[in-house]
């Protein structure tokens, strides 16, 4: 169980350093917050003030780049600390969810959902992760060269539909794509904009973001539909949600409380696997004699279909993933309001500061890491990782509201890394691996990739 350092009184701690850069500069931070948690850290520490717009309109942030820091913004357990922060507050517009919801509401649903995500229980989805991986890289030869990107959604969105929603989306990922980067991007850009338009202004954005989240409320909807003309169904998220009931009324949850809650578990549950899966395949692509050793680890395990039971034999290839999560962590900051005064790494914080964890920050800080630039899976070797601080590593948060899909997300990586790593050579064609950040942080376009069969 995690435990916090509250103490009893912040107001003897020292106030951090503000960040004495330029507005555009700062704002330019906000925007890419990946590399700007980098360069907040180098200007005024690891844990720093940083104001983007008027008091009153904007938020001050709290940036916090050390292990321990990440530690006493994530590991508590009351709502002395919540997820009220402005980006928490701009995404309700699609609805409430488990994601974003304040803690006491948050409490009794994640409980609800809870046991589809457990190791044990993901477990039973591993025969959809590993026949889709092969549907995809079934058709990967004939190509001989293809976007990792798009063939890496496909495949998540395909694992998603069949295991939890009960629905085919895999054939759908081309279309939905645009919608669901447009839906992550709204809430996004207004929560790191320093003056809003009112919520309720019909602007041209909001107008295009209403548009593209009716073509994603669609496709939960027909997940509901189709569960309730047939019960029997094989859709356990919505099995689940449909037998759960509010603990407000004591009353089954609405199709509208459904629909929203179905939302965030299309959107968080394929596009951070997919970019998963694209990084490591593109470093993979760089670096033969790691793709070598992961294809020889895999080979040895034969040509049938992977199971759960092969993941201990996937070493290598486990590794493959924990660092390419270091190098591209999907979630490259977490983000929290501070409900009362607060002590962050020795810093007094005062209440209604939004709490920035720099998880990219954290994943490639030198005095952290040896070599941090570097793709070197073998840093995740039982020898290497022993004594390595256990917040200085976040691909999916830490404490109460970490990630409740990190079992499912392994289990679909490394199935799907092993299966296409086993069909295939592949060999990255630009050096870059360029970075968007619509909510997440994703491939921005196509990474193209030779491929040629193994066989
Ligand atoms: C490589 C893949 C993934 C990464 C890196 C990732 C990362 C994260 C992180 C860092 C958080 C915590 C956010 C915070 O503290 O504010 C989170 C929360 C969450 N993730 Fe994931 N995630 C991944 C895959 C998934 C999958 C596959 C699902 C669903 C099937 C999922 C569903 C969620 C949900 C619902 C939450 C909110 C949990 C809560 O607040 O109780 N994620 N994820």
């Amino acid at each position: 169980m995690t435990t916090t350092t509250r103490v009893a009184d912040p107001q003897s701690y020292p106030l951090p350093p503000w960040v004495q850069m330029p507005w555009l500069e700062r704002l330019r931070a906000a925007k890419a917050y990946h590399t700007g948690g980098e360069r907040i850290r180098d200007a005024a520490g690891p844990v720093a003030l940083v104001k983007l717009g008027p008091r009153g309109l904007t938020p001050v942030g709290a940036v916090v780049t050390s292990p321990q820091g990440a530690r006493d913004v994530l590991a508590g357990t009351d709502a002395s600390i919540d997820k009220e922060m402005i980006l928490h507050v701009q995404a309700r517009v699609h609805g409430d969810n488990v994601f974003n919801m304040a803690h006491e509401r948050w409490l009794p649903r994640r409980r609800a959902l809870q046991p589809l995500f457990t190791k044990k229980h993901v477990a039973t989805f591993a025969g959809h992760m590993a026949l889709a991986a092969q549907e995809v890289v079934a058709k990967w030869p004939l190509k001989r060269q293809v976007d990792l990107n798009e063939e890496c959604r496909t495949l998540t969105l395909r694992v998603i539909g069949r295991s939890v929603f009960g629905i085919e989306l895999g054939d759908r990922a081309q279309q939905l794509g645009p919608h669901i980067e447009r839906v992550l991007r709204y809430p996004t850009g207004r929560a790191t904009t320093p003056v809003r338009a009112p919520a309720a202004l019909p602007t041209p954005a909001r107008w295009r973001y209403r548009r593209s989240l009716t073509v994603i409320q669609a496709v939960v909807e027909e997940a509901l539909a189709a569960f309730r003309a047939d019960p029997s169904r094989d859709a356990p998220l919505v099995r689940r949600l449909v037998e759960t009931t509010d603990p407000a009324t004591g009353q089954p949850l609405t199709d509208e409380a459904i629909r929203d809650e179905l939302i965030i578990f299309l959107l968080a549950g394929h596009d951070t696997t997919a970019t998963t899966l694209t990084y490591a395949l593109w470093a993979l692509g760089h670096h033969r004699e790691i793709q070598e050793r992961v294809a020889a680890e895999v080979a040895e395990l034969g040509k049938r279909t992977l199971t759960v039971d092969d993941v201990p034999h996937l070493t290598h290839t486990v590794q493959v993933i924990h660092e390419a999560l270091r190098l591209c962590p999907p979630a490259a900051a977490v983000g929290r309001l501070a409900m009362t005064d607060i002590v962050v790494d020795g810093f007094r914080i005062p209440a209604g500061t939004n709490l920035i964890v720099g998880v990219y920050a954290l994943h490639r800080d030198p005095a952290l890491w040896e070599d941090p630039e570097r793709f070197d899976p073998d840093r995740f070797s039982p020898q290497r990782s022993k004594g390595r601080n256990r917040w200085q590593y976040l691909p999916f948060g830490g404490g109460p509201r970490s990630c409740i899909g990190d079992h499912f997300a392994m289990l679909e990586a490394t199935l799907g890394l092993a299966t296409l790593v086993r069909a295939v050579e592949i060999t990255s064609i630009d050096d870059e691996f360029p970075l968007a950040l619509p909510f997440t942080m994703t491939a921005d376009g196509p990474i193209p990739a030779k491929v040629h069969n193994r066989s």
